[in-house]
């Protein structure tokens, strides 16, 4: 598969990397311009380290793109995000093709009902139409939560409790997980949040339990294939123990 980027060699590779896409407000004040500005700079970073990600061959990588917590914001500026979705969207649809030959699975995680009709449209005919493929799953959280990830995978469970068909002693790790956005889908090995902030900010909570950060103070709209090597060089040279020696 020819690629469009230089690509680096990397001995190991996270299986599933999650991205915090922070700062693009800040950018954006930087420059004396709207913070939608700054979103639509983000999503420009976003489509290149989709893709990057996918000509390296990671298998899973998680975008933050609109938490639950981000309905606090201005009309305006959820309009505006709303909106880079709506446009991403409709490319995705039009480039199913070039999506599938990159083996690119496009997915959504988090309550995506709550998003605009159109959009919940576009969602499933892309969902359905990459869902064979098996390169890369690039994983959109749009709505997402990890502690209302983790609550509604309990819900779950309990109603298979109410009903008779588990028990207490069938609760597992694997049911929990089965029952979470991401079931088929490897525990986030790295997560990469830029902007100078150190925090999770409800993201992948339970699939980050083992995971490695890394921080940067770049703003997400300055984010390069660069950086995310550098990460991903970072990553390499940890020393996961997994609570063992
Ligand atoms: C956080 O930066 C960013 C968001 C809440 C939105 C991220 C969304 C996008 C980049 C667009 C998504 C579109 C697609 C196609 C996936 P911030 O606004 O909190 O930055 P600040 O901390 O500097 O104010």
């Amino acid at each position: 598969m020819k690629s469009k980027f230089e690509l680096e060699h990397f001995e190991v590779l996270p299986k599933h990397v999650g991205v915090i896409m922070d700062g693009n407000g800040r950018w954006a004040k930087n420059r004396g311009l709207e913070r939608s500005e700054g979103h639509k700079a983000g999503a420009n970073v976003f489509r290149t380290i989709c893709e990057y990600a996918c000509d390296l061959g990671i298998e899973c990588i998680t975008f933050y793109a609109f938490s639950t917590e981000n309905w606090a914001r201005p009309e305006m500026e959820i309009k505006g995000i709303m909106s880079l979705l709506r446009s991403y969207l409709l490319e995705a649809l039009d480039r199913k093709k070039e999506n599938e030959e990159k083996g690119m699975r496009i997915k959504f995680v988090g309550d995506v009902s709550r998003v605009d009709k159109d959009l919940q449209k576009m969602i499933k005919i892309i969902e359905k139409q990459s869902a064979g493929k098996t390169r890369t799953v690039v994983n959109i959280a749009v709505n997402y939560g990890g502690k209302q990830e983790i609550l509604r995978s309990v819900k779950e469970i309990a109603k298979g409790i109410e009903r008779g068909n588990l028990s207490a002693d069938d609760v597992t790790e694997e049911l929990i997980e089965k029952n979470l956005y991401t079931p088929d889908f490897p525990s986030c090995d790295l997560i990469i949040r830029p902007s100078g902030e150190y925090r999770l900010s409800n993201f992948l909570t339970w699939q980050s339990a083992y995971s490695e950060f890394w921080f940067s103070d770049i703003l997400w709209p300055d984010f390069t294939v660069e950086n995310f090597n550098e990460a991903l060089r970072a990553y390499e040279k940890r020393n996961r123990r997994f609570g063992g020696i």
